[in-house]
């Protein structure tokens, strides 16, 4: 099957941060690939900025070394390569310094042309770059910004950032990117959910006994424990890809996939969950921390060796369980957990259904389970729904659990875009529907600080576990105290 390309309008991407990791391993080859696809015209430019001195020519070095590193084999055609590149090139700017502006504006000016600005450095660099980017006049009708999470550390320092970043844009020309939203299995929960009419009467507190999202790594922070250490799993995925996970579950159906209309649906859902305030902290949420162990085959340092510390309270694993207080899903658990160095790499939201309220069957049959419809976002993008069948043959009625197994790789023969690539192309078009809006950044802190806060106030570390199993004993606990367990793969 060949995917649809449809073109977009000229545009120059600015990136800050050009020599970083996440321009290297995700934005260039992202819009390598959206060249190679024939999406992007030629007049596109792609333009790196960062505080290094580096010429054209060694950027597109850099660039070029990126897409061998990051892009499948079979993608790595040498022209396609070189003619994407000549479209590629550098300027030097200092963030916090007039030093590279002047000309940095001077090569941004393209009349008529989509400019996107992807501010892909630390956080603390956001406001001083979009200051610069108003003084130096390149913000126009046809600017966009493209801003990471995370934005801000709590409320009230997101509140200053998108005060700040406001002052220079209109809400409706920042992108707030969040690329579990672009993931492909992401946004097939839209269409599982509103272009099927088999699953929305039962998706609510009469059928759904929980739901349960996993995001499992089996990498450590190594490289990045500087960042990390100040952030921890509750900032850098619970504030943001856990809860928009959540959200797409958990919204009503909005009344069209525009923008606004998606996202004033989630927010419902953000402003509906139940706070967890100190004294329920410690029976709802368990925090980890990986001591050394081994993984994907071999030995691995733990956290803090990692960080070269002899302590620290960041976590890098929580487990929560949130309630969502509406009446589609009051009383129904949202089982949340998040980590790194765990036993597998796993991202997955589990719809796991009621009982039968009454089974016709003798015992014979053995037992009865649950349904459960599993969306694998990845690795193994998919979607399962687990059924009771009967076993074939003779020998009466025995009963046994399958699924129906939706694989997308042997569904659809076509490569799987990586959520940058949509996400890039989406700013182009001037699509919003993927990316968060200000209230919802805000709506996700207000549940998140609560629980920072009563961790500040708390004499308790996280709970040590070892690398390459599954957290914490706690995070087991939490969820068998009511009498569940963590969904595993039953094939
Ligand atoms: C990022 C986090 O947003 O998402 C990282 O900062 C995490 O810590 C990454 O590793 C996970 O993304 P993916 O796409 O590899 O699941």
């Amino acid at each position: 099957m060949v995917a649809r390309v449809i073109a977009v309008e000229p545009f120059i991407a600015v990136v800050f941060g050009a020599t970083g990791d996440l321009a290297s391993r995700k934005l260039i080859p992202a819009l390598y690939h959206r060249f190679q696809d024939g999406q992007m015209p030629p007049e596109a430019r792609v333009l790196g900025v960062s505080r290094r001195a580096m010429s054209d020519e060694a950027f597109r070095g850099f660039a070029r070394e990126s897409i061998h590193a990051h892009v499948a084999p079979a993608d790595l055609i040498a022209e396609t390569i070189e003619a994407f590149l000549a479209m590629v090139g550098y300027q030097q700017a200092h963030a916090d310094s007039e030093e590279g502006w002047p000309e940095l504006a001077e090569r941004v000016k393209h009349p008529g042309r989509i400019r996107l600005f992807y501010l892909a450095t630390g956080p603390a660099l956001l406001v001083p770059i979009c200051e610069r980017l108003g003084r130096f006049e390149m913000v126009g009708d046809r600017s966009r910004l493209v801003v990471e999470k995370p934005v801000g550390k709590n409320l009230g320092s997101a509140r200053a950032v998108n005060e700040a970043i406001g002052l220079v844009f209109p809400e409706d020309r920042i992108y707030r990117i969040d690329h579990y939203l672009g993931k492909e299995t992401v946004q097939n929960l839209m269409a599982l959910r509103f272009a099927n009419a088999l699953f929305e009467p039962v998706w609510n507190a009469a059928h759904v006994d929980h739901v349960q999202i996993t995001v499992a790594e089996t990498l450590g922070v190594a490289g990045r424990a500087g960042y990390y250490d100040t952030a921890g799993a509750l900032r850098d995925m619970v504030q943001n890809h856990i809860l928009q996970l959540l959200c797409l579950v958990a919204m009503e159906p909005p009344t069209s996939i525009s923008a606004d209309a998606v996202r004033d649906e989630k927010l419902k859902v953000l402003k509906a969950l139940t706070p967890i305030t100190d004294g329920l902290t410690t029976e709802r949420i368990v925090r980890g921390q990986y001591r050394a162990g081994a993984s994907e085959g071999g030995p691995v340092p733990g956290y803090l060796e990692e960080l070269n510390a002899g302590q620290s309270r960041t976590e890098t694993f929580v487990a929560i369980r949130a309630d969502i207080a509406n009446w589609r899903w009051a009383g129904v658990p949202f089982y949340l957990r998040t980590g790194k160095r765990l036993a597998g790499r796993v991202s997955e939201i589990v719809v796991a259904f009621q009982p039968i309220p009454h089974s016709v069957f003798g015992t014979a049959a053995g037992p009865i389970n649950a349904n459960r419809l599993v969306i694998r976002v990845q690795p193994d993008e998919g979607v399962k729904l687990w059924l009771m069948i009967k076993d074939p043959g003779p020998g009466g009625m025995r009963l046994q659990q399958v699924a129906l197994d939706m694989s997308f790789a042997t569904t659809f023969n076509v490569r799987n875009p990586d959520a940058y690539e949509r996400l890039l192309m989406d700013v182009v078009r001037g699509n919003q529907t993927l990316f968060m809006r200000r209230d919802e950044v805000e709506a996700a802190w207000t549940w998140i600080d609560p629980i920072l806060d009563a961790w500040s106030n708390s004499p308790d570390l996280p709970k040590p576990y070892t690398s390459g199993t599954w957290g914490p004993s706690a995070a087991v606990a939490l969820i068998e105290r009511n009498g569940r367990t963590w969904h595993e793969d039953m094939s």
